[in-house]
């Protein structure tokens, strides 16, 4: 029965019992039943038993009509919550979503993340690297929040297909799409290892800056796109003792012991790592699983040449990165 249904019908008897108890029928000068001798005993006691319960039962559903009114209160205030109010505004559909890193360009006028990856020195050399990419057709890697995108549309490219797994970074892409006019860009939500996997047709350049390091099996990444298109970009960190000695701070993610893995008549190093619960945050931006491998320079060169990318060009080496050794590298398929 609803609360406010059973409290009024206890209302409703409540008032009857005390009707019962009433002196006398108004005017009439007749005792009510229980104010008669005979009955008045046990019944007097009874009804004020009832009483006593029924006022009781009317408390405990009271307090329950209130407190299902404040928790209905604070629902509808919640979901008023969701609201934006005021004039309509980029800053708006930016604070929608939390855990930006990337930073928009001033035209857009709105605060995200810090970093200025809309002109990253890093896609400007691949770009120049590969030459012009007008016409092409573009795989973006791990977008995060599409500041590399605008980037690659605004150079010419007439596609660009950008694959993100992460669920709040694929709706920053979409915000960020919405706010620069992205027009070229497609934004995928999902695995772009298995997006690889299925490919029918190459890309003419796979931009892969920021997700090799967060591979649980790298080499393999680097077999996908290889096979997927003739040019490719990466960007990523690296593990080497040269750089990152014993006691460097940086090696606190490593976890177990170093992996040699016999790969296509190469051997690889394989340095397992944990993001050791970095991925609570809302800005988190790394790879699907827990433990993902970092391989060392030399061995990402050697599994290239292998793989016969031989043309093969280095850039931004910075053994000393604040997150690790780091560097770029722009490769295409040698003659066959
Ligand atoms: C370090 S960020 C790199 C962002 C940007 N590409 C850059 O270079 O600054 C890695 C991005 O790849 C995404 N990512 C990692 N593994 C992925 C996977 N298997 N499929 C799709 N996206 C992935 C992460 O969610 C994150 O947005």
């Amino acid at each position: 029965m609803p609360l406010n249904l059973a409290k009024s019908r206890l209302t409703g008897w409540l008032r009857q019992i005390h009707r019962l108890n009433q002196h006398t029928d108004s005017g009439s000068g007749t005792k009510s039943m229980l104010q008669r001798p005979e009955t008045n005993g046990v019944l007097s006691s009874l009804a004020r038993l009832v009483t006593r319960g029924l006022r009781k039962a009317a408390d405990v559903i009271e307090r329950k009509v209130d407190g299902s009114a404040a928790s209905s209160r604070h629902k509808r205030d919640a979901v008023l919550d969701e609201y934006s109010t005021g004039m309509p505004s980029a800053q708006n559909a930016v604070d929608a979503l939390r855990g930006w890193n990337h930073a928009l360009p001033d035209h857009v006028g709105a605060t995200a993340g810090r970093g200025a990856f809309y002109n990253d020195a890093r896609i400007h050399w691949a770009l120049e690297k590969f030459g012009s990419v007008e016409g092409c057709k573009i795989l973006e890697l791990g977008p995060l929040e599409a500041g590399h995108t605008y980037l690659l549309e605004r150079s010419g490219a007439a596609v660009i297909h950008s694959i993100e797994a992460n669920k709040l970074s694929f709706l920053r892409c979409l915000v960020v799409k919405e706010l620069l006019g992205l027009q070229n860009a497609r934004f995928l939500l999902g695995d772009f290892t298995v997006w690889l996997e299925n490919l029918q047709e190459p890309y003419d350049l796979i931009i892969a800056s920021g997700v090799l390091y967060h591979m649980q099996d790298p080499l393999h990444l680097l077999e996908l796109i290889t096979k997927n298109s003739d040019a490719i970009y990466l960007w990523t960190h690296y593990a080497s003792d040269a750089a990152m000695p014993m006691g460097d701070p940086r090696r606190q993610a490593f976890v177990g012991s170093v992996e040699i893995r016999e790969w296509r008549g190469i051997k690889v190093r394989l340095y397992k790592r944990s993001y050791h619960g970095a991925w609570r945050s809302k800005s988190f931006c790394g790879g699907m699983h827990d433990l993902h491998c970092w391989m060392e320079k030399d061995d990402i060169l050697a599994a290239l040449h292998v793989l016969n990318f031989s043309d093969i060009h280095i850039a931004h080496d910075e053994p000393a990165h604040p997150n690790g050794p780091s560097f770029s590298i722009f490769a295409r398929r040698g003659e066959t």
